[in-house]
């Protein structure tokens, strides 16, 4: 303490927490549009947007609703959208990732020839939602994940990508030497300026249960042998820096709000901007607990955006972008 000469009572600190304006004035932590990203799941062939049980207020979009909320996305200022495709067909090495026709490919272009440059538009590059196992990667004889063998079809699915227009490829795949593998490809292709968003710190958490719903995932088991132990914080400063290392433009952290204290460690050390996702399970957490009655929904969320950016998000994944600009109770 800096002021340990002062005494302590007549310093008063609710002073400055009267009134809604001082505790404004005073307020050291704003969450901004700009900085909030929608994640946003879209399904082949559909023609109306279909509800997701454990998501309540997430859909999975047709192509048509998809340009619609990027249309809306745009108009709220926010910060970007993040693609998930939905695949209608699955195989062992997740074909439907690398058909330049595929959902997720399709999409993309679609989105970018509705809004342009109005939206930062980022790309899932992972094989789960692709693949009739679920896993991220594809596998070898004995059921295991292959690393290398998935950094090939991980390439070649970001340059479809960036090619279609994503503006930043996000790799939520955990693979080992991904953002290395992926940033070559990109750059061979001539796209050097499509930018690379690393999950650089994904844990292996049980609160990416709605999205594998949302994603129809047909995982069995685990991914614990390719995502971070709960338990690690130290690691998590391992894995940026070798995104960063490996060219990643952007990092992430991921879950958020279970995971404050890895995110604030990655923001300290980081001299790239640092993102958070607030992943399916905690929207699932807060929407039934205030279903019930238990919880006050706006108040939640706001707190959860205001820790997330607290603890040093420069960006935040949020299932809660549009109502957090859009809701006046979420604002305030
Ligand atoms: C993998 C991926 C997952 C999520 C984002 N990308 C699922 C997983 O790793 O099992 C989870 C996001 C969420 O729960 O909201 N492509």
């Amino acid at each position: 303490m800096t002021h340990d000469a002062r005494p302590a009572l007549p310093y008063r600190p609710r002073r400055l927490r009267r009134t809604p304006a001082l505790r404004a004035l005073v307020s050291e932590t704003r969450v901004d549009a700009r900085e909030l990203v929608l994640p946003a799941f879209v399904k082949e062939d559909l023609t109306e947007p279909a509800p997701i049980m454990s998501m309540p207020g997430v859909v999975q979009h047709s192509l048509d609703s998809l340009r619609r909320e990027a249309v809306r996305v745009a108009e709220a200022g926010l910060g970007g959208l993040m693609l998930f495709g939905v695949p209608l067909e699955r195989d062992a090495v997740g074909s439907g990732a690398t058909d330049p026709d595929g959902i997720l490919n399709v999409a993309t272009a679609a989105v970018k020839a509705e809004v342009g440059d109005a939206v930062v538009v980022m790309t899932d590059v992972c094989l789960d939602e692709f693949t009739d196992h679920g896993h991220c990667g594809v596998l070898r004889a004995d059921a295991t994940v292959d690393n290398d063998a998935t950094l090939d079809l991980y390439a070649r699915m970001a340059v479809l990508q960036a090619e279609r227009g994503a503006d930043v490829v996000a790799l939520s795949g955990m693979m080992d030497g991904q953002v290395e593998a992926v940033r070559e490809a990109l750059d061979d292709a001539g796209l050097t300026d499509t930018a690379v968003l690393a999950y650089a710190a994904k844990y292996a958490s049980a609160l990416y249960g709605p999205f594998r719903d949302a994603v129809e995932s047909t995982l069995t088991g685990d991914r614990r042998t390719y995502q971070m132990d709960p338990a690690n914080r130290r690691e998590a400063q391992r894995e940026v820096a070798l995104d960063v290392v490996e060219g990643a433009d952007i990092v992430m952290v991921k879950p958020a709000s279970l995971y404050l204290d890895v995110l604030a460690d990655v923001a300290a050390g980081s001299d790239v901007p640092v993102a958070a996702y607030q992943v399916s399970g905690e929207l699932a957490m807060v929407e039934a607990a205030a279903a019930i009655g238990w919880i006050d929904r706006e108040r939640t969320i706001a707190e959860s955006l205001t820790s997330i950016k607290r603890a040093g998000a420069d960006i935040i994944a949020t299932y809660w972008a549009l109502e957090a600009v859009e809701n006046p109770q979420v604002r305030e």
